[in-house]
C-alpha cells in the first residue's frame, strides 16, 4: 500500500495498459480517477476496482480540449477534495495507421499533436493549481521507446512521444518550487489489446529479437515503475526518463 489515499488521475484510464495502471495504483491504495474519452470503458475500470473493494470514479474527458480537462480535474477535487499524481497516459496511437511519413493527412498529424502534446499539456494545467497550493504533486507523462531508435512509419506519433521528454524536463524545472515532480516513462512494444489488434505476428517477433530479455512486453511490466515514480520512494527525482523495454534500446 505504497500509495495510501493518495488520489491519481490516469488519463486513457479505460482501457489498454491504462487500465492497469488504474487498477494497479487501486491496489496500492491510491482512490482512482478513470478519465477516458471511451466513457464505456472508464466506467467498465472504475466498476472493476470498486468491485474489488478499491475507490474509483469514471469521468468522460477529451484531453484535447481544456474545458474537458478542467471538468476532469473538478470531479477529481469534488469527489476525493485533492490530487496527489497524474497519470499523462491517453494517446492516439493503436488507432493510426503505419504508413510512410509523405501519406500522413495533414489533419492526421494535427490531431496527433493536439491529442498527443496538448493535452498532456492541458491535463498539468488543470490539476497544477490544486497540487501547487498543497505543495505537492507527481506527475508522470508516458512517453515510448521509439524515440530512441527513430522508429519508422508513424511519424507524427514518434515526433509526439520525443516532444513528451522535452515537456517532462522543462516542466520539471517550472514546478520543482512547488513541489510538483515530473518524469517521464517510455514502454516498449506492450501487449496492450489495440497494440495487439493493430500489430503483425512479425512486426512483434522483430522486436523481441532485438531485446535483451527476449519475451513480450506486458503492461504488468510496467507497472512497478509507475508505483515507482508515484510513491514517496522517489521524491527527490524529476525531470528523468525511465526506459522499460527488455533491454531494446539504451540510452
Ligand atoms: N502499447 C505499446 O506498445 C506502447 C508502447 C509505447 C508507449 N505506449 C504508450 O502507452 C500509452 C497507452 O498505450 P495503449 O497501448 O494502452 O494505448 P491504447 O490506444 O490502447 O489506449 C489509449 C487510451 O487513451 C484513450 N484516449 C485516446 N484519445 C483520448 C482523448 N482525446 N482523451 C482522453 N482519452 C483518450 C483511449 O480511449 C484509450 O483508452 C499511450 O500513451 C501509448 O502511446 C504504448
Amino acid at each position: 500500500m505504497r500509495l495510501k489515499d493518495r488520489v491519481a488521475i490516469v488519463t486513457g484510464g479505460g482501457k489498454g495498459i491504462g487500465a492497469v495502471y488504474s487498477s494497479r495504483l487501486s491496489e496500492e491504495g491510491a482512490k482512482v480517477v478513470v478519465a477516458d474519452i471511451d466513457f464505456d470503458a472508464a466506467r467498465e475500470t472504475a466498476k472493476k476496482i470498486s468491485a474489488s473493494g478499491g475507490s474509483a470514479i469514471a469521468v468522460d474527458v477529451d484531453i484535447s480540449d481544456q474545458a474537458s480537462t478542467e471538468a476532469m480535474a473538478k470531479s477529481a477535487i469534488s469527489e476525493y477534495g485533492k490530487i496527489d499524481i497524474l497519470i499523462n497516459n491517453a494517446s492516439l496511437m493503436s488507432v493510426l495507421p503505419r504508413r510512410p511519413w509523405y501519406e500522413i493527412p495533414v489533419d492526421e498529424w494535427d490531431r496527433v499533436m493536439s491529442v498527443n502534446l496538448r493535452g498532456m499539456f492541458l491535463c498539468c494545467l488543470s490539476v497544477f493549481p490544486a497540487m501547487k497550493e498543497r505543495h505537492y504533486g507527481k506527475i508522470i507523462n508516458i512517453s515510448s521507446s521509439r524515440i530512441y531508435e527513430g522508429m519508422p512509419n508513424r511519424l507524427h506519433y514518434t515526433t509526439s512521444k520525443a516532444g513528451v521528454v522535452g515537456f517532462t524536463r522543462a516542466l520539471a524545472r517550472e514546478v520543482g518550487e512547488d513541489n510538483i515532480l515530473v518524469n517521464a516513462i517510455s514502454p516498449g512494444f506492450t501487449q496492450s489489446e489495440t497494440q495487439v489488434s493493430s500489430s503483425t505476428p512479425e512486426y512483434m517477433k522483430a522486436h523481441i529479437d532485438r531485446r535483451c530479455i527476449r519475451r513480450e512486453e506486458y503492461p504488468e511490466d510496467l507497472m512497478g515503475t509507475v508505483v515507482f515514480l508515484a510513491s514517496s520512494d522517489s521524491d527527490f527525482i524529476t525531470g528523468q526518463l525511465i526506459n522499460v523495454d527488455g533491454g531494446y534500446s539504451m540510452h
